[in-house]
């Protein structure tokens, strides 16, 4: 029989219906098995509870755990240079059309050995656990080729067996053109759409991506992956709309996409399309930050067409190297005009969603006991704080961190 535990003297942000923090005072959770059996006010727990086991949570606010929906956490080397050369005027895809952005951590990934990419992107899950986090997509993207590709999502699913948290893996073959692919495009869309089935087979990425702009591909390419990803019965998602709008995103939606990402640049069509295929709009407030980004994501007519919005970090070593959840929480509401409660359903249980993932996101019986508890009086405050908002302790399948 699985340990029953009990944890009480919390204040709960359960989440738990559609709007509203859902929070319950003096509130108390069971779990059983890594999953949540009771939740509800301490005063109508159950009598003749069994318990093996009991933890106080000395009156802090409990929030279930953080989802992080959309990292590239896994590359060698850094681009301060490049963050040098913008702040100089030069701009993203000019960077990008001279062989350095996306490819120049192309070329400083193909080179770093496997313990290398596997220490550095440890480092940064466990920031990320650290601020929260209890469960983390992480894409490919830097490899560019069978091999490298393969290479980095080993390592993705290397953090998700050594860490407690959950990682869900995503190839991003179609993330740039490779160097020995230049000009040909298609030849290499054609590669790419070649290696699904065998990453299928081999169970090393739970969806795939793309990047559609154009400095990327466009929609005619990124259809055939998405095509392919069909045929390997994987799930697809999509960079669409970033710095310019080619319509990725109703394609995307076309297809059952997951979700959307980035999508500044996304049009009336494009929410419309949204909306009907169900795709969850994955906001990157990094790396609209980071590379000074003027024009926002339409998040009012997202709402009112009703697509859950997520928010995610988008940590990558060019346009958003940031490692701080609550960080990613405040500038969705500085930076995208989030309410504090909308911010925090983008990173839990729409974020979930935009993973494929439902049992996880709230704190109600049935869903996994990934909760954290954090030493602030309301969850607004996650979203104040600019930044770790003080010292957080999370509990994953109902087990301490620490
Ligand atoms: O999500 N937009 C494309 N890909 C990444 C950035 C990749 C890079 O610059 O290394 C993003 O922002
Ligand atoms: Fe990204």
């Amino acid at each position: 029989m699985s340990t029953r535990t009990l944890y009480r003297d919390a204040l709960l942000c359960t989440l738990a219906g559609d709007a509203g923090w859902g929070l319950v005072d003096n509130a108390a959770m069971v779990a059983e098995g890594g999953t949540l059996r009771w939740v509800g006010a301490a005063s109508e727990l159950p009598a003749h509870l069994e318990i093996d086991e009991e933890y106080h949570l000395g009156g802090t606010l409990v929030t279930p755990g953080l989802v992080d929906c959309h990292t590239h956490l896994v590359y060698g080397g850094h681009r301060a240079d490049e963050f040098e050369l913008r702040l100089g005027g030069a701009g993203y895809a000019d960077i990008a059309a001279a062989g350095g952005g996306i490819l120049s951590t192309v070329r400083a990934t193909r080179m770093a050995s496997d313990e290398r990419l596997f220490a550095d992107a440890r480092e940064r899950a466990m920031a990320m656990l650290r601020g929260g986090v209890t469960t983390l997509e992480i894409k490919s993207g830097y490899g560019l080729d069978f091999a490298h590709e393969v290479r980095c999502l080993r390592v993705a699913r290397r953090i998700g067996e050594v860490l407690p948290l959950t990682v869900r893996t995503t190839c991003l073959a179609a993330h740039a053109l490779p160097p020995e692919y230049a000009g040909q495009a298609d030849a290499y869309i054609d590669h790419v759409c070649s290696w699904l089935p065998r990453l299928a087979e081999q169970d090393l990425a739970d969806a795939i991506d793309a990047f559609c702009e154009a400095i990327a591909f466009d929609t005619a390419q990124i259809e055939r992956v998405f095509k392919a990803a069909r045929g390997a019965g994987l799930p697809v998602k999509l960079h669409a709309e970033q710095l310019s709008c080619l319509g990725g995103a109703e394609l995307a939606a076309a297809y059952g996409a997951l979700s959307c990402d980035h999508l500044e640049y996304l049009d009336a069509a494009g929410v419309a399309a949204m909306a009907a295929g169900g795709s969850v709009a994955v906001l990157l407030p990094g790396a609209f930050y980071f590379l000074r980004e003027t024009q926002l994501p339409p998040v009012r007519a997202l709402r009112e067409a009703g697509v859950p919005i997520a928010l995610a970090s988008d940590h990558n070593p060019g346009s958003s190297p940031m490692l701080s959840p609550t960080l990613v929480l405040n500038m969705g509401c500085t930076l995208f005009r989030l309410r504090p409660e909308e911010a925090l359903r983008g990173m839990t249980v729409n974020a979930a969603q935009a993973l494929g993932l439902h049992d996880r996101g709230r704190l109600a019986p049935g869903q996994r006991a990934d909760f954290v508890a954090w030493p602030l009086n309301h969850p607004n405050e996650l979203c104040y704080w600019i930044g770790q908002p003080g010292a957080c302790r999370p509990f994953i399948a109902g087990a301490p961190w620490s």
